[in-house]
């Protein structure tokens, strides 16, 4: 099973800081957010690893991620030349995922204490052309995608909604194999012109093909000024590092 770290989008949301640095490499605890996710792969047995990274700051990661040896994995570039939605850089990840091969995908911007590992080895198992997502109980539903459950699989996921069909959110963390490159080429820009990573897992939600994990350590999508501060507390306390 390969890795795929989407590390592309501007964080708007961390302004002024993210007009001088990419948002992924702000300090989370005491290294920059992206190292928490090459790490979680790593710990999970995830060697192979492609990071999507924007322009914004591009020699940054190299500089500090390099080729991932300090970790023990090995790291490609890819660049994704402007923000158009999570699925789209995922959609860079063709080529790097062979036919039939299995990925797990981080938002390098989700923090969170879990092992992957039972994730991953669960989805190995599942059947080809299936994904998953994992979930977190939050009392935030409305700024998360939301899903509505049907015992093991997702009925449907609800982006941002007013009226949350269920406790959880759906996380930046996503199981999928090659097919998922057909379902992105399915899917169409949604109102705020991106590609929307909820629709492409909606096609799986609609097959009864989106099977779900729960997290139940702490994690935080850090891509806010409060919830980055919240991520580096807990990231400061030794037991509480990733990896
Ligand atoms: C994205 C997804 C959303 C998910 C969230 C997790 O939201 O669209 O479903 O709950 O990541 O961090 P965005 O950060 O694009 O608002």
């Amino acid at each position: 099973m390969k890795g795929v770290i989407l590390a592309g989008g501007t964080g708007t949301r961390l302004a002024p800081l993210t007009k001088i640095v990419n948002k992924h490499l702000l300090p989370a605890g005491k290294v920059p957010m992206i190292e928490h996710a090459v790490r979680k792969l790593a710990s999970a047995g995830i060697g192979d690893i492609l990071v999507v990274i924007g322009k914004q700051s591009a020699g940054l990661f190299l500089d500090y991620l390099g080729g991932g040896k300090r970790w023990g994995v090995r790291l490609t570039y890819r660049v994704q030349e402007e923000a158009g939605g999570i699925a789209q850089g995922l959609a860079l990840a063709e080529g790097f995922i062979s036919e039939g091969e299995k990925m797990v995908v981080l938002l390098g911007d989700n923090l969170f204490e879990d092992d992957l590992r039972p994730f991953a080895d669960r989805f190995a198992k599942q059947e080809p052309g299936t994904a998953m997502v994992l979930l977190k109980e939050t009392d935030e539903l409305n700024r998360y995608g939301v899903p509505v459950l049907a015992n093991d699989t997702i009925a449907r996921i609800e982006e941002k909604p007013s009226d949350p069909q269920s406790d959880y959110c759906v996380t930046g963390v996503y199981l999928y194999d090659s097919a998922v490159f057909g379902a992105i080429r399915g899917i169409r820009p949604s109102l705020r012109g991106e590609l929307e990573i909820t629709d492409v897992n909606n096609r799986y939600a609609a097959e009864g093909a989106l099977t779900y994990g729960v997290l139940t350590g702490w994690w935080t999508d850090a891509g806010t000024f409060e919830s980055l501060r919240e991520a580096g507390e807990r990231l400061s306390f030794p037991d509480a590092e990733p990896g």
